[in-house]
């Protein structure tokens, strides 16, 4: 069945281990096409975009092994450069696969990937770097080729701290003769990540001055290696709401709470209490939350747009009004209306949305829109008064491995 159903109105207590970061692991494995070798990663989230990751790599040629939380990539014997479309449409953030490809192949064959519900999503910005260092772009309908005869090192200014336009920048980077600098680039951990993961198959990438800078000495040619896919801030971020929501006291194992400092403070102004182990984050939510003021999404370190869904679930119940403005993707809260029918007062007002905490949401059946949307209601089921049911559970199970479990874990009725 296409659904979660959540009996909610409970406190959450216990403790879970966070999955391994989809957003760290999609691009890392986007570049396993740039090594002429086996690449081993561990901690893999076992997610569909994940696997929709894994068939286009089998696509052009890798001999891919997946179980068990690891991922054992053969990219020794490429031998195609079209992207199927099916794929690409299916999950936007496949456009990745265009740096790995022209680093590794000088050229690839991409359909647009199209927006999604939560914005036009282009890829003006990916496309602008990858004429930074010497591609040419040819597009046919919305198909689109891009090739070079030899990558050249250069400089890439980003208008915009995009996180994709900056792993793509990275990718082909890697490959290019010569120094590549990338100006105001993404500072998410997820970039971090892959250059983490790119430095261990021997590349030499380095953040410069404030950190906004990358900087790439491409040619190094790269070799096998094994590497280690850091947790998912936005997955535990998104249970720490629900404590919000719900009330309790959950334990978070392997997060680092390091990479949820802007959450953490909107945590403690709302009245939660955080304590800090090793690699552990403990919550202890207040009787009734308190409503902050305003919350603007901003890029990293800023509080992350992935968990501003999940953050205006658990304002809904909050004591007072709260404003929650979004500032990255244009359209990004299509979880309100359903929020709405499980007795939530909230007001969209164009990138802004106005909460007024209730008393009670009460279990409802509502629909999830797209990912973080679906996480934000079952976060609110588990807060609600009474049976929930939601919907297209298959935009959750993009990026939740295992949200029943955990939420079992943690001591919800799921
Ligand atoms: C990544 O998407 C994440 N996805 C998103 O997470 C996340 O919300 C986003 O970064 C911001 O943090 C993955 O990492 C797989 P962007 P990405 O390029 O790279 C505009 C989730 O729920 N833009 O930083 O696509 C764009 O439209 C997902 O896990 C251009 O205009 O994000 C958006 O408004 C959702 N032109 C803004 O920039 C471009 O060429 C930020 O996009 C590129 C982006």
């Amino acid at each position: 069945m296409d659904s979660i159903h959540i009996c909610g109105g409970y406190p959450l207590y216990g403790e879970t281990k966070v999955q391994g970061s989809k957003n760290a692991v999609l691009p890392i494995l986007a570049a396993t096409v740039l090594v002429d070798g086996v690449t081993t990663l561990n901690n893999c989230p076992d997610i569909a975009d994940v696997h929709c990751m894994v068939r286009l790599l089998e696509s052009i040629g890798c001999v891919v092994e997946y179980g068990g939380g690891r991922i054992r990539v053969d990219a020794g014997h490429i031998s195609k450069t079209r992207l199927p479309r099916e794929y690409v449409t299916r999950m936007r953030s496949s456009v990745v696969m265009m740096g790995a490809l022209l680093g590794r192949m000088g050229n690839v064959t991409i359909s647009y990937p199209g927006g999604c519900v939560i914005g036009k999503r282009p890829i003006d910005m990916h496309l602008r770097a990858f004429v930074g260092l010497g591609i040419e772009l040819e597009e046919a309908g919305d198909t689109l080729t891009a090739r070079t005869k030899c990558l050249q090192g250069g400089c890439i200014p980003l208008a915009f701290p995009s996180v994709g336009a900056t792993e793509n920048s990275i990718l082909a980077a890697v490959a290019a003769q010569g120094e590549t600098q990338i100006y105001n680039a993404a500072r998410e951990p997820e970039i971090d990540a892959l250059c983490g993961f790119l430095r261990c198959a021997g590349a030499d990438i380095c953040r410069k001055g404030d950190g906004s800078i990358i900087c790439v000495r491409g040619g190094q040619s790269l070799h096998s290696c094994c590497y280690h896919i850091p947790f998912d801030r936005i997955v535990a971020g998104t249970y720490l709401l629900g404590c919000m929501a719900a009330g309790g006291r959950i334990c978070l194992k392997q997060a680092d709470g390091r990479e949820l400092t802007a959450l953490a403070g909107v945590l403690e102004a709302m009245g939660g209490r955080l304590v800090y182990g090793e690699d552990s984050i403990t919550l202890t939510a207040p009787e009734r939350a308190q409503a902050v003021p305003c919350v603007r999404t901003a890029v990293y370190p800023g509080y992350p747009t992935d968990l501003q869904s999940q953050l205006v679930a658990a304002l809904s119940l909050a004591e007072g009004e709260s404003i929650v403005e979004e500032t990255v993707f244009e359209n990004r809260f299509r979880a309100v209306p359903e929020l709405v029918k499980m007795g939530a007062d909230i007001r969209t007002e164009g990138s802004r949305v106005t909460v007024r905490g209730v008393r009670a949401l009460h279990g409802s059946q509502v629909r999830a829109m797209e990912l973080r949307g679906g996480a934000a209601l079952c976060m609110a089921a588990l807060a609600a008064k009474g049976e929930s049911r939601i919907m297209n559970r298959h935009f959750i199970d993009r990026g939740y491995e295992a949200l029943e479990q955990d939420i079992r874990n943690l001591g919800g009725r799921i």
